[in-house]
């Protein structure tokens, strides 16, 4: 058999991917930083180095998989490494093997079920479901002594995947069961490829051409914009703003999205001369009694005139409660001081009137800023994602608990006024000529 040689040095952010040895490590987050390239080179490493070990490598579509994997492996280990066509599998002499596979529909990841896999490599993540990648890290098994399991990933921002991406190795948000310091993310975007700047320097200006979200996607590494994203107008440099204090006389309102298992938010709003509308404080909780929410929204209300406060219809509906039997939730707040009004619910008109609220109005400032300590709202306004089966509305499966209450609080402003479109008849004059006296005139 031939003698493998492997050409090519890694770049900096490619040397610390394969020095990565993080249960879980993430690598790019941008177009064309060498990802595809890391992944393939870091799995034959792997399967040099280790005897026996046992690699999946999996893209998301099979003509992806041909293009950028299969037919580069096959030219990068030509003759050393025998390729099973059918299996789709690298062997190794050494006993290693790396097979590759795709995941087209949702149910393909089964036909890994009950397989062992040392390393498991997903190029292009964020165009898997987070369901798929949970189920894949069941497959993430090893009895080795020398090695312990690990999974590679690499990807762009945007796609199905983009926010299971996101929360593990962008904002770094843990639930039960995972550790912080399981995860690692690799940056690296097209400037740190060097081999593609020189070899393709037409490639940076195509990027820079983009329209203004996908190139801050795929340029700038940003993951608050993505195709599916609700909002993509939102930035956080220009609708964040750092506090400041407010006039007194500045009308203050809040709004609701009651929720007890999920989460309850309410939001402060104050709104300027000009009619901006400024989200200056949140409360955000979960399994939290509706008499203990009205008494910490009064607590943190205190020495402020509010002028209403608009809440969530279903705030009238939820009955039985422990100890206040028979109430609804809007007549706890009642009785605990916080008077509630029931928000306008349309959902779509209501989206529309909160994306007309971020725009920049005529005087070049935007409708909405938020106060950077309102952290959860900052954090899931940009998650929205459109609704698969309604391109109008928000997917109800968004975190979507401060966008709601926003929602509600815009539709609680009246909307700006405009020039009407027809003019009525004209008002009555007494001193205006009669029609049928200046008909008279001109028939003089
Ligand atoms: N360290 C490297 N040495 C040699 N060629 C590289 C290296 N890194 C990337 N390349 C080449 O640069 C091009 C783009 O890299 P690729 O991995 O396909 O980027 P991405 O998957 O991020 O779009 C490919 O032709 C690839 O072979
Ligand atoms: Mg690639």
């Amino acid at each position: 058999m031939k003698q493998l040689r492997l050409t090519g040095t890694p770049n900096e952010k490619q040397r610390a991917f394969f020095l990565s040895t993080a249960p879980h490590t993430a690598y790019g987050g941008a177009r064309g930083g060498g990802k595809s390239w890391a992944m393939r080179r870091k799995l034959v490493l792997l399967a040099l180095r280790y005897p026996g070990l046992q690699e999946l490598l999996l893209r998301r579509t099979l003509p992806e998989l041909q293009e950028n994997h299969v037919r580069p492996l096959l030219q990068e280990l030509s003759g050393a490494v025998k390729y099973n066509q059918t299996q789709r599998s690298f062997l190794f002499p050494n006993g290693s093997r790396i097979k590759l596979g795709y995941c087209d529909q949702e149910k393909d990841v089964y036909q890994y079920q009950g397989q062992e896999y040392d390393v498991i490599g997903m190029e292009e993540a964020t165009h898997f479901t987070e369901s798929q990648m949970t189920f894949l890290t069941t497959c993430n098994r090893s009895v080795r002594t020398d090695f312990s399991p690990r999974m590679y990933y690499t990807c762009n921002p945007g796609g199905p995947g983009h926010e299971w991406v996101k929360r593990l190795f962008i904002d770094r948000r843990y639930g039960p069961g995972e550790r912080p310091e399981d995860y690692a993310f690799i940056p690296a975007r097209l400037t740190d490829n060097h081999v593609l700047m020189a070899r393709d320097p037409g490639y940076l200006k195509k990027l820079q051409r983009l329209p203004e979200h996908l190139r801050r996607a795929y340029l700038d590494g940003d993951w608050n914009v993505l195709s599916g994203q609700y909002f993509p107008e939102f930035s956080p440099r220009i609708h964040v703003v750092e506090p400041f204090s407010l006039p007194n006389w500045w009308r203050r309102f809040r709004a609701m999205d009651w929720g007890y298992k999920d989460p309850c938010c309410v939001l402060w709003v104050a709104v300027d001369p000009e009619g901006q509308l400024i989200v200056y404080r949140e409360l955000y909780v979960t399994e939290t009694l509706s008499s203990r929410v009205a008494q910490k929204v009064r607590e943190l209300s205190l020495g402020e005139r509010i002028a209403y406060t608009v809440a969530s219809p279903d705030a009238w509906q939820q009955r039985g409660l422990p100890g206040a039997e028979g109430d609804c939730i809007a007549d706890v707040f009642q009785k605990n001081g916080v008077p509630l009004l029931p928000a306008d619910n349309r959902r779509i008109h209501g989206w529309q009137r909160l994306r007309e609220a971020l725009a920049l109005q005529h005087d070049g400032r935007p409708g909405l800023v938020i106060f950077s300590p309102c952290t959860e709202l900052i954090r899931t306004l940009p998650l929205l994602t459109y609704d698969e089966h309604d391109h109008e509305d928000v997917s109800d499966r968004c975190e979507d608990h401060a966008p709601e209450a926003l929602r509600y609080a815009v539709m609680s402003r009246h909307p700006k006024a405009t020039a009407p479109e027809t003019r009525g008849p004209a008002a009555y004059d007494p001193f205006a000529p009669s029609r049928a006296q200046s008909e008279g005139f001109r028939s003089l």
